[in-house]
């Protein structure tokens, strides 16, 4: 199989996320063999309009571990001709001929269809507005699958902002296609799960359940996903403060979890998780965001192969 865009979550089959998962068991190997040269002849432009550290972080690594080049903005916003009123389209259209894959992220939901629409190279989803993020789904499954031995027969507990944290959307989306998965949606009253969200999962025939109790889900988790509260993305400070601080894991949550559970965040953290967790082997979010780095080298070499 070999990849063009990664737009979204909903594009992967089970057969294509089992060859990705293999393929990135031999990326890891290739980072303990001291990296390769196998794409030196190739460029990745990241195109960041919005903060981050992890995913372009990891992106540019995994590039230059496949012996590949990068060119990009870590503030296109501001430090592309975008702030001179160049549209998407056009900028697209001219770093296509610059590169040969393009790394976007981007406020607007819909952002990495509409460069993709347009390139003449492969475009990766770095997260588009409170729409999708595909790659962290692809290494949060990833991460799940190393940490439990499986991916079916899963419950899985949602925390946080649900209505504006992309990754939970993708991550809906890719579980959608395992069996006995169950999802419980536990979210402050005004950012719960998207309705479109919901209705896929029906279609998929995946179960669910909205549950503001953490309590009654926590006992049966096999994975908290928790998630920060995307600030930047209300237009109140009334509705921020509505929705904020309602749900920690602490010590008191890890005495009710399973030993055999998880902890994932596609962090950064901002008090939801507190620190006293990191000690304990369940929590696995830092294990988690270095496996963005395998998964994204996973992706880069099915896109160039
Ligand atoms: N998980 C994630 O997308 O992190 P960054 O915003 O730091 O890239």
């Amino acid at each position: 199989m070999s990849l063009y865009h990664v737009l979204g979550a909903k594009q992967f089959t089970r057969p294509m996320l089992d060859e990705i998962f293999e393929n990135t068991h031999r990326m890891e190997q290739v980072v303990k063999d001291g990296g390769s040269d196998l794409y030196s002849n190739k460029v990745m432009t990241t195109l960041f309009f919005e903060p981050s550290t992890r995913t372009r972080l990891s992106f540019e690594s995994a590039m230059s571990r496949l012996g590949g080049k990068v060119i990009g903005t870590e503030n296109a916003a501001q430090f592309s001709s975008t702030i001179k009123g160049e549209t998407l389209e056009d900028t697209i259209r001219v770093v296509s001929g610059y590169s040969d894959v393009i790394v976007i992220r981007h406020t607007d939901i819909g952002a990495a269809e509409r460069a993709a629409a347009v390139a003449t190279v492969p475009v990766l989803n770095a997260g588009d507005g409170a729409g999708e993020h595909p790659t962290q789904s692809l290494l949060d499954l990833y991460t799940i699958e190393k940490e439990l031995g499986r991916l079916d027969n899963l419950h899985v507990v949602m925390i946080g902002d649900l209505a504006n944290g992309r990754t939970v959307h993708s991550l809906s989306y890719l579980l959608a296609n395992y069996k006995g998965i169950h999802i419980s949606f536990t979210a402050p009253e005004n950012v719960q799960i998207p309705t479109y969200v919901k209705k896929y999962l029906d279609e998929k025939g995946i179960t669910y359940e909205e549950e503001h109790d953490l309590e009654k889900v926590v006992g049966t988790a096999d994975v908290l996903y928790q998630t920060r509260i995307q600030k930047e993305r209300f237009t109140s400070l009334d509705e921020y403060e509505k929705a904020s601080g309602k749900y920690i894991i602490d010590r008191k949550v890890l005495a009710k979890m399973k030993q055999d559970s998880i902890i994932l965040h596609p962090l950064p953290r901002a008090g939801e998780i507190a620190v006293e967790v990191d000690e304990d082997p369940r929590a696995a979010y830092f294990r988690q965001a270095q496996n963005g780095l395998f998964v994204r080298m996973s992706l880069i070499d099915k896109c160039f192969s």
